[in-house]
């Protein structure tokens, strides 16, 4: 699926401004390290979603959704590598990951040159006008909320009775801040219109909140080769998912404590591995996280309802039901 096909001219452009920017980068080994995830691809999902909602708010500025695509993307990234090392992860889009390839001191600092080359990029920009200091603001307070879910995600993992509504709360803050983010950026640098920017960032907010579930379920069920990443790593690192949750809130003690005992082990083998997913697909668990799903897929649509028509709308409709069935 070519879901840049109506924006041939911005992805050109943003993937110049991506790469242009690394220059800025002096001390060779962190560009390298830093700019080694980048280049090795990901889907460009945030970028994407910043650029259609900039044409379906209206908007028609290449320069600025160039660097505003640029900067999400950095941050993007800069995070990957810090939730690599967090997670223990050696694989990402089918690349080893960066404190893997080099190591871990490497990889914390490879992340923080990709953090500060967003103020620096931010601050030599002419083309986000008026928008500037809002911008700015938008991606400080969105890194800070990152920071705050990635916090939560880690100390949630030493927890066993850990409720729905803080797992909701983690993953928006993780995930979900950053894809509003991106396309909110995406509508203010088109329009002034408030109730536009409000229904196109609710929309984000819905399909962040449904990209973290489905990236927790590829987790447990997805294919290593088309997923790109280390996979079975939630099970290993204790992670509270929606799935997890619900399976412990399901199941009979016995069930429980041997889920429990598999998720608070260090390492696990792969078939605890497997003995953890089987009871999670025994307590329906599975089913569960897919219906609460499709609920956030079809939610982000009706949100849409008040943006005018337009095939860039249609393209971020397409993309809601893209994300509730993608596989990588
Ligand atoms: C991975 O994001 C991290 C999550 C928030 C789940 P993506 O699935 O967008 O990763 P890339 O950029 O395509 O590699
Ligand atoms: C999202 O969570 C990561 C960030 C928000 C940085 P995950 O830890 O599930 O992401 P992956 O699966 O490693 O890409
Ligand atoms: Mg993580
Ligand atoms: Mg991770
Ligand atoms: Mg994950």
């Amino acid at each position: 699926m070519d879901f840049w096909k109506l924006l041939q001219n911005e992805k050109i452009a943003i993937d110049e401004s991506i790469e242009g920017n690394f220059s800025l980068i002096k001390n060779v080994k962190l560009r390298e390290s830093s700019t080694h995830l980048i280049r090795a691809g990901g889907k460009r999902i945030r970028p994407l979603l910043l650029a259609l909602a900039h044409k379906a708010a209206g908007g028609n500025n290449l320069d600025a959704i160039s660097i505003a695509s640029t900067s999400i993307e950095y941050l993007h990234n800069w995070t990957l590598i810090h939730d690599d090392i967090i997670d223990e992860s050696e694989t990402r889009r089918k690349s080893p990951t960066v404190h893997k390839k080099w190591d871990a001191n490497t990889a914390i600092l490879a992340g923080d040159i990709l953090q500060n080359l967003i103020f620096l990029i931010i601050a030599k920009d002419k083309s986000l006008g008026k928008n500037k200091d809002k911008v700015t603001e938008i991606l400080a307070e969105t890194a800070m909320a990152i920071l705050d879910g990635e916090m939560l995600d880690v100390d949630f993992e030493k927890s066993s009775d850990i409720t729905e509504e803080e797992y909701f709360e983690m993953i928006y803050k993780k995930t979900a801040t950053l894809i509003k983010s991106a396309i909110k950026i995406g509508a203010i640098l088109a329009t002034d219109n408030e109730k536009i920017i409000d229904a196109l960032s609710d929309y984000g907010n819905s399909i962040g909140i449904a990209f973290q579930i489905q990236d927790d379920l590829l987790d447990l069920l997805g294919e290593e080769e088309k997923v790109g990443k280390s996979l079975g790593r939630d099970i290993a690192e204790g992670k509270r998912t929606l799935m997890v949750i619900h399976s412990l809130n399901n199941s009979s003690q016995e069930l429980k404590n041997k889920l429990l005992e598999i998720l608070d082990k260090k390492e696990n083998t792969p078939e605890e591995i497997k003995q953890a997913i089987d009871i999670i697909k025994q307590t329906g668990s599975i089913k569960y996280a897919r219906s609460i799903l499709k609920k956030f897929i079809s939610e982000s649509k009706t949100k849409l309802e008040i943006v005018p028509d337009s095939q860039y709308k249609f393209e971020l409709i397409k993309l809601a039901d893209f994300f509730e069935i993608r596989d990588y």
